[in-house]
């Protein structure tokens, strides 16, 4: 079964939804098009492929839709595909449909679910680094990242004018479950006077004495707060500070399911053709069980027992960057 030729893909979209999923489903459809492959499409995530929710996907069915946020096969959680026996109606409903592999697009959780399928059942499964977290192993940057991050950015442009006008402290939460990368890039890029991240162990007194020397000097402040903060996000935080500085004018605004839509930047559109590509090849040069992503500009198929457990850190250098740049 393993090493049968590739004639018949399926493909899915699963957990959070990162603007660029339809622009690596067009790609997957259209090198397997290329390639003389089938290709199929499964609806709701693994939900749809334990309860065989397929069509099918061709050249002419993801015309229109690389600019497009979201993903035309949806998402959903799957309860079913969590147990083993519901991993096992999937391989059952791959194999009755005659597809040799399946290509997983999503995070840390689709990829451990990818790896439990493989590891299960003989399943060919390439999982495509996809998620705005940017918090999954084996790829430098995952796809959606980039928009989540310039979606952020330009609502803490919008914040930090009328911040200006009030000379208000805005506290800021952006997303990216128990990780800091959208907090920490865009924090950067808003010259926000501080990030708070779950990375680096919290000091609200710090932040006092920041805040309170900046306003002073500068009348507003903007505090990116990641949402798995050690302080619970952004309003708990502001709450801190309010208790111990009553004087400063303070709003909040979680940014919330904002990051997670909006058309495609061309940074993670490429990024979802180079690897929505590269997953149908992979699986044509008999690479299977990983993650396609891009390391250092290349092509990369890291095992799947990898890429979910690999420990992803912000760059070092970002954490100094903030305090240098926000005097
Ligand atoms: O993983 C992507 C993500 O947007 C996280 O940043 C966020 O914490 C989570 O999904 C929200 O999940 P849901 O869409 O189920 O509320």
């Amino acid at each position: 079964m393993l090493n049968m030729p590739i004639e018949h893909i399926a493909l899915l979209t699963s957990g959070g939804d990162a603007p660029g999923m339809n622009a690596a489903i067009r790609a997957v459809v259209r090198t397997a098009h290329f390639h003389g492959i089938k290709t199929t499409g499964i609806l709701d995530g693994y939900d749809g492929l334990v309860k065989k929710n397929f069509i099918d996907l061709g050249p002419r069915d993801v015309k229109n839709i690389v600019q497009r946020g979201g993903t035309i096969l949806r998402s959903a959680r799957s309860e079913a595909f969590m147990k083993p026996e519901g991993r096992a109606q999937a391989a059952t409903n791959l194999r009755d449909a005659g597809i040799d592999a399946l290509i997983c697009i999503g995070g840390g959780g689709t990829q451990t679910g990818a790896h439990q399928l493989a590891q299960e059942q003989d399943v060919r499964v390439i999982g495509i680094a996809s998620t705005i977290d940017n918090d999954l192993g084996g790829s430098d940057r995952t796809i959606g990242f980039d928009t989540a991050c310039n979606t952020a950015l330009e609502a803490m442009d919008r914040l930090r004018d009328t911040a200006s006008s009030y000379g208000r402290i805005f506290f800021v939460e952006v997303m990216g479950r128990d990780t800091g990368f959208i907090a920490m890039h865009t924090g950067i890029a808003a010259g926000a006077e501080y990030v708070m991240v779950p990375e680096r162990k919290e000091n609200v007194e710090e932040l006092v004495r920041v805040l309170e020397n900046r306003s002073k000097e500068k009348g507003s402040c903007i505090v990116v707060v990641a949402e798995g903060d050690q302080e619970g996000g952004a309003f708990k935080l502001a709450e801190q500070v309010k208790k111990r500085c009553s004087q400063f004018d303070i709003r909040v605004s979680v940014l919330g399911h904002l990051q997670r839509g909006g058309n495609p930047t061309m940074a993670d559109r490429l990024l979802a053709a180079r690897l929505g590509s590269a997953a149908v090849e992979g699986l044509k040069d008999n690479k299977h069980n990983c993650v396609v992503g891009i390391v250092k500009g290349e092509i990369t198929f890291t095992p799947h027992a990898d890429a979910i457990t690999q420990k992803k850190s912000i760059e070092p250098d970002l954490f100094r960057l903030v305090q240098m740049l926000a005097v």
